[in-house]
Order: C-alpha cells, then structure tokens, then sequence
C-alpha cells in the first residue's frame, strides 16, 4: 500500500527561523503554505515573500493554500513565486473552472478547498479537472483547532465520487490531525494529511512527520 503523504504546515513554524524550521521536517512530502488575506478568513498570515524564502530553502514542493477573496487576482503571484500547486476556495471564488484550468496552465497543479459547511457535491462539475480535494476539518483561519468528526463521513463520501468519477485526485485533509486521527483518516481515503501544531509543537518535529505518516498508512 502506498503510504500517506505528510504537508506540514508552517503556519506553526518559528517564522524568525524559517529556513531551520524546514531542515527539521525534511522527510516531508510536500509543505504547506497557508496565506491569509484578513479578509476570506478571520487572520492574516503571510504572501508570496515566504513562498520565495521557502522555494530557496527546500527543494520539498510547495503546496500554497490561498484562504484568500478572488483567487483569480493574485494567484499568479503564488505560482511565480514557486508554489507546485495551488489551492483556491470554492467559497472564494466567482469563476472556479476558469481559476482552476488558469493554474494548470502555468504547469502548476490545482486544487479546490472546502469549508466544513459546503459539501463535496459542488465538486461534481469540476472534479474531473482537479490534482487535489482539499477538505477543511477546521474553519480556516488558524492552527491549533479541534478536528471536525463530521469530516471523515464527507471524506467518505469524496472517495465514492471519485470512483464514480473513475478519477484519482489527491484528497488532502487539512486542521487538528495528528498521529492519534491519521489512521480513520488514511482508512476512509486520504491521500494527504497537513499538520501544523502536531508537528511543530513536537520536539523532534520529523520524528512527529514520521509517527503520523505510519499512523496514516493503511
Ligand atoms: C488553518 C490552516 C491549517 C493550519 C493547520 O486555517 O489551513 O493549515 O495550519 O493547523 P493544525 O494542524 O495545528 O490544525
Ligand atoms: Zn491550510
């Protein structure tokens, strides 16, 4: 079996540490980068400066997660700044098939992002396109937040349309995981698990990569 891939967040990193920070998760698949505007969600984080400092820093794909107001506008900003693949809301944005085949055309992958309240039959029209599902199992806005149960039934449920479907996206899950959820998580279809307090709020922040990745892997 394949085992599960793990995108810290460094959304909990030491941001005056930035480049240290990421030498200590380098067996990391991918590294997620949460950008928030103050505007789609309740807090700002950080643009395109940190997806460059992280380009520079790691040769571990970049996986840009835009919690931000009308994607379309500044998403090429993101894909400049190295980001591999770019997520975008559903919730944020007027023009989705027209956002998501934009970032495939820069060479980038995309995906689209689902808040705990709307459920994946938005999808239906859209899934074909798409190299991730990203499924919020927190209100987007910070780390640290308890995992939505309720998530694992919409996993579910994601899982059964992609088969319908006959495609194969990435199906990301994104808010409170650790190694004590990854395993539901892994059973019932997730192919990509973020974590950001559970990692770097861990002492050995690989060895916490590692204990989700076997916890996840079915
Ligand atoms: C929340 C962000 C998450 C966050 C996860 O809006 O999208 O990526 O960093 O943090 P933890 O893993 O601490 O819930
Ligand atoms: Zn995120």
């Amino acid at each position: 079996s394949a085992s599960i891939q793990i995108s810290p967040s460094i959304l909990s990193a030491d941001m005056a540490n930035l480049a240290r920070d990421l030498t200590r998760i380098s067996n990391a698949d991918l590294i997620h980068v949460d950008v928030m505007d103050g505007h789609f969600v309740p807090n700002l984080s950080y643009g395109t400066a940190i997806v460059k400092a992280c380009k520079s820093a790691t040769d571990i794909p970049l996986d840009v997660h835009l919690m931000v107001s009308n994607p379309d506008d500044t998403v090429d900003w993101y894909i400049d700044a190295g980001a591999d693949l770019v997520t975008v809301h559903y919730e944020a944005s007027t023009h989705l098939h027209r956002t998501v085949s934009h970032i495939k055309s820069r060479g980038c992958k995309a995906g689209v992002v689902l808040n705990p309240a709307t459920p994946v039959d938005v999808l239906e029209d859209i899934l074909d396109e798409l190299d991730m599902v990203l499924l919020m199992s927190v209100n987007p806005g910070f780390g640290g937040q308890k995992f939505i149960p309720r998530t694992l039934d919409k996993l579910r449920r994601l899982r059964a349309m992609c088969v319908e479907h006959g495609v194969d996206p990435l199906i990301e899950i994104d808010g409170g995981v650790g190694a004590g959820n990854a395993g539901e998580l892994g059973a019932a279809g997730a192919t990509v698990l973020v974590a950001g307090s559970a990692v770097f709020g861990a002492e050995d922040p690989a060895q916490a990569v590692e204990d989700i990745r076997q916890a996840g892997t079915r």
